[in-house]
Formats: structure tokens, C-alpha cells, sequence
């Protein structure tokens, strides 16, 4: 912990280092009085959380595991664009401390350029003026270590030995600058350039998508933009528009 503070030169208020817990997403939600620009890294975990309450397993040691808390300025509505920033921010990271090239698949999961195959996700979750962000890497991860077929790690994507500390510092850094950027414009995500990063990361835009939202409603049609809010717009075969939000889907594929 002493060498990623000492590397982050003092920009992020509170770093932890844990050998394990159950889910760094859940104790910074828990620590009410966590100060905003908190870290909590974890060597493993017992009850890593996914998105909608899939699991996230990861073996000690071969991936990163962490999560942020900050206590964002910006407009409650401007919010849904953090996970996005997270994803714009891990692709730029991997890609100068890794070599890799990566894309995001709306709204942020990171995914391999060369296959397409998914290297990190992304937990954001609200808790009153608080935001913690999760992030899970998958580093040194093995093929026969990865729970699905369709992950993989930034090893198999050709990176060799990643020094986990340094990829950790790159993204953090770059993390806090994008996050004051935003901030600093009130969350307008055109404003600040994030948009910009966004729609040259994001491989799903333009695609032809079959979104299955978790009421059950299926969308088919081209993703064509993201809004203010980080929500994606797709424009139906009908000619009309749908507005998506990250909570409301449960499978999005390109068709
Ligand atoms: C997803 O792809 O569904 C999101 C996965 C997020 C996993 C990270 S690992 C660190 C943090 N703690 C958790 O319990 N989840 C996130």
C-alpha cells in the first residue's frame, strides 16, 4: 500500500490495501464516512459482485480487484456517465501500461480488440451523495482460471508479465484527472471531451444490436449515440428511437 500511495502522490485521499474481503464494491458502500477519492484494493475476493447480481470470480493474485468511492459535484441526472468515464479511463490504462488495445461495449464492459472476448467489468453503485465504482481485471488470469469462454486477461491478449502495481497507478491517475475534468463542467460529458473518448472507444456504436431490457421488452435496431446521461439511443427498424439505460438492460449482442 505504502509504494501505490507513494506512486500516487498523494491525489487520492484514502488507499487500503486488503489481502481479502468479501466484495470491495459492498465495504465502501458500507463506510458512510469513506472520504471522496477513496481506494480499496483487494488481493481476493469472496463475494466479488458482477452486474445484476451476477457473481465475479477472479483468482488471488491474477487479476485486479478494487474499487473507488467519490462524492461527485456534478448533477445526480449526469451520473450514469461514471461508468462509462471508468471504461474510457481502463482502456486508456491498459493500453499505455499493458500494450493491449481494448474496446468498451456499452455501457462498460471492457472488451479485447483482437477477439472480442471481455477483460473487465464494471460495478457502479449508488449510495446517498456517494458513488463506488468496482473494477475487475483480469491480469495474469489462465484460460483454465476463467469462469466463461467468452473472458479473457490482458496475458492472453499477449501483454506478458503486467506489474499489477503500475497498470493500478496508471489507471487511477488517469481516473482522477478525467474525474475532475467532469466534474468541473458539472458533468457535462461533451463539455470535458468524455463524450468524444466515449464514441471512439465504444464498439457498439453504430451496430446493429437486440437488446433484451430486464422487463422483458426485446429492442432491435442500430445503436446510434449515448445521451447526457450516458443512456444509449438506438434507432429501431421502425424508424424510431429508444433510449436505454445501463439498469434497464439484461443481454444486449450485436446482431
Ligand atoms: C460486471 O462485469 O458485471 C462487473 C464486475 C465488477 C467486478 C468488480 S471486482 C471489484 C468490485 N467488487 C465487487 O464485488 N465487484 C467489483
Amino acid at each position: 500500500a505504502d509504494e501505490l500511495r507513494a506512486a500516487l502522490g498523494g491525489r487520492w485521499a484514502r488507499v487500503q490495501v486488503v489481502e481479502q474481503t468479501g466484495s470491495t464494491n459492498a465495504d465502501l458502500l458500507a463506510d458512510t464516512g469513506a472520504p471522496d477519492r477513496s481506494v480499496l484494493v483487494a488481493e481476493a475476493q469472496q463475494a466479488g459482485r458482477g452486474r445484476l447480481d451476477r457473481g465475479w470470480t477472479s483468482p488471488p493474485g491474477a487479476g485486479l480487484t478494487f474499487s473507488v468511492l467519490v462524492r461527485p459535484a456534478a448533477p445526480i441526472a449526469t451520473w450514469g456517465w461514471l461508468p462509462l468515464l471508468t471504461g474510457v479511463t481502463l482502456r486508456e490504462a491498459v493500453s499505455e501500461a499493458a500494450g493491449v488495445e481494448v474496446s468498451v461495449k456499452w455501457p462498460n464492459d471492457l472488451l479485447a480488440a483482437a477477439d472480442g472476448r471481455k477483460l473487465a467489468g464494471i460495478l457502479a453503485q449508488t449510495s446517498g451523495e456517494a458513488v463506488v465504482i468496482g473494477i475487475g481485471l483480469n491480469v495474469s488470469t489462465s484460460d483454465e482460471e476463467l469462469p466463461v469462454e467468452t473472458a479473457t486477461s490482458l496475458a492472453l491478449c499477449g501483454a506478458g508479465e503486467v506489474d499489477r502495481t503500475r497498470l493500478l497507478v496508471a489507471i487511477l491517475n488517469r481516473l482522477d484527472a478525467r474525474l475532475a475534468q467532469w466534474d468541473d463542467v458539472g458533468g457535462d460529458a461533451e463539455a470535458c471531451g468524455l463524450a468524444a473518448a466515449y464514441r471512439e472507444a465504444c464498439s457498439t456504436l453504430r451496430l446493429r444490436v437486440a437488446v433484451t431490457a430486464l422487463d422483458g421488452r426485446r429492442i432491435e435496431g442500430v445503436a446510434r449515440d449515448v445521451d447526457s446521461a450516458g443512456r444509449l439511443l438506438v434507432t429501431t427498424l421502425d424508424g424510431g428511437e429508444s433510449v436505454i439505460g445501463a439498469g434497464d438492460v439484461e443481454h444486449l449482442r450485436p446482431i
